[in-house]
This record gives structure tokens, sequence and C-alpha cells, in this order.
């Protein structure tokens, strides 16, 4: 199966069709992105450490009998995936105040919150994917009451699930963003990426920024932090 004509380029991965109905070809790029997409800079290596992060966390992640849109890797920067219609929402997960929370609710970072906080943001890049809550999603006919109930069990899982992966690892999931799509038959299925660059991860010990905060805080260099993600990956498959 080769890649075919490009379906849409975005701003870390491009999206090939394939020969085969419903399965789609993911190629990751040498982009970071941050402030979305007024910060913009080429990093070599980035496509193949998030592409290589993702899978592996995927294929773990279905050992933990979360399914996503994951169907193998095929080089070192392109995967395949199922063709989803990917749902306008970018739901956040919080376990610890950081970043735009602690900034709008004045809580420090790295307090760890009561319970794991979900939030829903419209994904629309005109609109600077705003915070948006249920009656929102309803009013917009984003999803449905069902589809939203989904959404926020499956999120939950996955929590649990990546929480137990990185202290494996150790590292501290602080907080982290996934997309969901709908499959052809209408089922939710978890989509997109989980990286270091959708996620903010701290070194279980030092509190060390492992994720993509690097490069949006202008910290240093995001490669040998993403390497040493992937590193610990495959140290514990
Ligand atoms: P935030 O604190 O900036 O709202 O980010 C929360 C989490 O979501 C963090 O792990 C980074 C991730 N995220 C993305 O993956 N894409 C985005 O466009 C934004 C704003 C956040």
């Amino acid at each position: 199966m080769g890649k075919q004509a490009l379906l849409y380029e975005g701003k870390a991965k491009k999206l090939y069709k394939t020969g085969e109905e419903g399965v789609l070809w993911v190629e990751y790029l040498n982009q970071a992105t941050a402030l979305n997409g007024a910060k913009k800079d080429e990093v070599l290596g980035k496509g193949e450490l998030n592409n290589q992060i993702t899978s592996k966390i995927f294929e773990k992640l279905k050992k933990f009998g979360i399914l996503s849109h994951f169907i193998e890797k095929v080089s070192k920067t392109e995967q395949l995936v199922k063709e989803v219609t990917i749902v306008p929402l970018e739901v956040v997960v919080r376990n610890v105040a950081a970043g735009s929370f602690s900034k709008r609710l004045d809580v420090p970072e790295g307090q760890p919150l009561k319970f794991p906080i979900v939030e829903f943001y419209y994904k629309e890049d005109r609109l600077d994917d705003p915070l948006i809550n249920e009656d929102h999603i309803l009013a917009l006919e984003i999803a449905t009451t069902e589809q939203i109930q989904e959404i926020k069990t499956l999120t939950q899982q996955l929590n649990q699930a990546l929480l137990t992966i990185f202290k494996e690892l150790s590292i501290r999931l602080i907080d982290f963003k996934v997309e969901f799509g709908l499959d052809s038959r209408g089922k939710i299925l978890l989509a997109d990426e989980i990286s270091p660059d959708t996620c903010r991860l701290w070194d279980l010990k030092t509190n060390e920024h492992l994720d993509k905060d690097i490069y949006r805080r202008d910290l240093g260099d995001i490669v040998p932090v993403y390497k040493e993600v992937l590193r610990r990956l495959e140290e514990k498959e």
C-alpha cells in the first residue's frame, strides 16, 4: 500500500489517501508550532520522534483495551491510520495545574488537582480554539449528548491508562490534549496523536519539562528532550 493524493496538511502532519478504502497515510513533519501557528520553526528530527512516540503509545494503549485510529507505523516518519471524521473538539485533561489553567485561574503550576478536569475547546483556528462547555457543543451541534458522554468516558479511561504508562517511565502526566473521530459506522475512536507535543510531561524526580513547553517557553532544544521520552518508552517495551 502506498501513499496517494494529499488530503490535508496540518501544522505538524500531512494526511494522504491510500489505495485502500478507509485507510489513510500520515506523515509527521519536522515543524514545531506554538501560539496557534504564530511561532513556527523547522526542527530536524521532530517528525521522526513524534511518529515513533505516538506509535508506541497507541500500541501500549491497545494493551489497556483503548482502541484508536492507529493501524501501524510504516516508516520512521509515517504511519497508517483508520479514516475518521474528526469531531472538532480539542479535549484536554488536567491532572495537575499548568499552562492556560494556571494562568486563567491563578493556580500555581504543579499544584495537583482534586480530580482530573476535562475541558473542551472548539477546534477552529479562526477563533483561536476557544474554551467551550457542553451546552455550547450541543447548541452548535458539534456533538450529541450521547457522543459527549462517550467522549468523556473514553477520555477518563484514557487518562487512567496514560497515567500508568507514564508513571512506569518515571514521568508525571500533568495534562494532555486529544481528539476523537467518527468511523464509517459512527463509532467514536481516539484519533490524532499522543506525544510530547500534546502532553505536559514532567520528570517524576526533577520536575524537568519533557515536552513542547521547552519550545513554547524558549527553554532550549526539544530534540534531546523528545529523544529522552522515546528512550524511556523503548526501555520499557
Ligand atoms: P494549555 O494549558 O495551553 O491549555 O494546554 C493543555 C494541554 O493541551 C497541554 O498538554 C498542551 C495541549 N495542547 C495541545 O496539544 N494543542 C493546543 O493547541 C493547546 C492549546 C494545548
